[in-house]
């Protein structure tokens, strides 16, 4: 059995040669390189998610609601009191995650023959989520200090007439917020060329020190906006992300998702979150404080930092990118190499993690000054 391969099977054939996503999972002390929030549930959450999934289980006979109805309904009240602009049930759609949001439109707005467009350095799911929809790829610029380069980008629309155009705000793993400026102007560059359609990738919002682009959405069909629960809310493990747009677009993702894609446990465990959003709201304002911290600190040992509005921060610069990655996790404390030349990304933890980080990255500090 172990002698067949991927390549040996009938393929397709964009996927030979290819790996899976994979942020390792390491077994080490401090763990900082999935941008997840350190924080476990607060008990009364736990107590809440455990009744409401005692009498989700009665029904389990049943298949869920397909449409998720009252979960969507609690989402468009969040995304309202928190988001500057009036959203309801029918601007807002839900998934396994936002990563299935993000399928779900590329294979509405994407597909083979189309292609999709994201500004790199960026999440790398976007183009693995093209590659698995037969999406073609286009890599887009960025300026040296990782903004979007608008010129190029611009130029890059009106030529390669993407379908989708990609924009991560705050974006990962840079940590940089996009202007509101940009996404407009970016926004008018996809209409003029195609028209196509625009994901606004928010799924660090909530740590950002500015404002979410929901208001943006009033007028703009082809505008979407993907959320998560997965951060902010601290529920990684649950798999809730979700998207708010003009009712044509939930029309349109409800007509490649699986029938009953979301189980009954998914949603009145999202719900369950969502009645308790003001407890783990207050964990993102430590979250923030502990983030500009570290920011500082980092900045006072000598490294080099982008600016952040969100859990994470990008940090450099070194000669080996990954040989430094090996040096902090030799201290037992695990970052992310995304790739990027020069630079690693750290995941702000309790404060306990990030002085651990801090005492990692200063040592490492000095046994490079005392080499070079
Ligand atoms: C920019 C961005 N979008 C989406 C996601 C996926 O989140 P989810 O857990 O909702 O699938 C991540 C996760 O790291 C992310 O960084």
């Amino acid at each position: 059995m172990s002698d067949v391969r991927i390549d040996d099977l009938p393929v397709r054939d964009e996927l030979r040669g290819k790996s899976p996503y994979g942020a390792p999972q390491l077994d080490v002390p401090v763990r900082l390189n999935t941008n997840e929030n350190p924080y476990p549930l607060p008990e009364p959450l736990v107590e809440r998610i455990t009744e409401r999934v005692r009498e989700a289980a009665r029904g389990l006979n049943r298949y869920p609601d397909r449409d998720a109805v009252e979960l969507r309904t609690e989402l468009a009240k969040y995304l309202t009191k928190t988001g500057g602009h009036p959203v309801g049930v029918e601007n807002v759609w839900a998934a396994n995650g936002s990563n299935e949001v993000i399928q779900q439109l590329l294979q509405a707005f994407g597909g083979p023959g189309r292609t999709a467009i994201g500004f790199e350095p960026s999440y790398s799911m976007h183009a693995l989520i093209a590659r698995g929809t037969g999406t073609g790829w286009i890599s887009g610029p960025r300026n040296e200090d990782f903004t979007i380069d608008l010129a190029a980008a611009e130029k890059a629309i009106a030529e390669r007439k993407p379908d989708v155009v990609f924009i991560t705000t705050p974006n990962n793993p840079t940590g940089n917020a996009v202007a509101p400026e940009t996404v407009l102007a970016l926004y008018e560059a996809a209409q003029a060329a195609k028209p196509s359609m625009v994901i606004v990738d928010e799924a660090y919002i909530e740590f950002s020190h500015g404002a979410s682009l929901l208001p943006l959405l009033q007028g703009r069909p082809h505008l979407v906006i993907s959320r998560t629960m997965s951060k902010a809310f601290g529920a990684a493990g649950l798999r809730l992300g979700y998207l708010a747009a003009h009712p044509a677009v939930v029309d349109a993702v409800q007509l490649v998702r699986l029938p009953y894609h979301l189980s009954a446990i998914t949603q009145v465990t999202a719900l369950a979150a969502l009645e308790h959003t003001d407890t783990l709201l207050k964990y993102v304002e430590q979250l923030k404080s502990e983030r500009d911290r570290l920011v500082g600190e980092l900045r006072a040992i000598g490294y080099d930092v982008t600016e952040s509005d969100a859990n994470f921060i990008q940090f450099g610069r070194f000669a080996d990118a990954h040989e430094a990655w090996r040096k902090i996790l030799d201290r037992g404390v695990l970052v992310r190499d995304n790739g990027v030349p020069g630079w690693l990304r750290v995941t702000a933890g309790t404060p306990a993690e990030n002085d651990a980080f801090l005492d990692a990255v200063r040592d490492l500090k000095k046994e490079q000054e005392q080499s070079g």
